[in-house]
């Protein structure tokens, strides 16, 4: 059972290895990536220059922007570039092979 709060938004099978799964929770588009069997939400705006990341590549526990490839840390939504603004990270938890979000 999962607390309330949180939104069903897929299947843990839809999210592919290297690349975000877009959902939509409470109205934004969050990113859903795999880290190490997990599964991690951020926004899928990129704080940087406010474009969608969610052709950007997931790999090592980071995202990459597609657009000028920063890294954003899937844990703490930390970019590898000191000025820009973290990305923000979703409360995400799979349950029966099913990820639920909270908004
Ligand atoms: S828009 Fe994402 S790194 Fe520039």
């Amino acid at each position: 059972m999962v607390e309330e709060g949180f939104e069903r938004v897929c299947d843990v099978d839809d999210v592919p290895e290297h690349m975000p799964k877009r959902v939509v929770v409470g109205g934004r588009g969050v990113l859903l990536c795999r880290v190490d069997g997990e599964i991690r939400g951020v926004d899928e705006i990129c704080p940087h220059k406010d474009r969608s990341m969610r052709f950007g590549v997931v790999f090592d526990g980071e995202i990459i922007c597609p657009h000028h490839q920063y890294h954003f840390d899937l844990e703490t939504g930390r970019c590898d570039r000191r000025k820009c603004p973290p990305v923000h990270v979703y409360e995400v938890r799979v349950v029966d092979g099913e990820v639920w979000v909270r908004p």
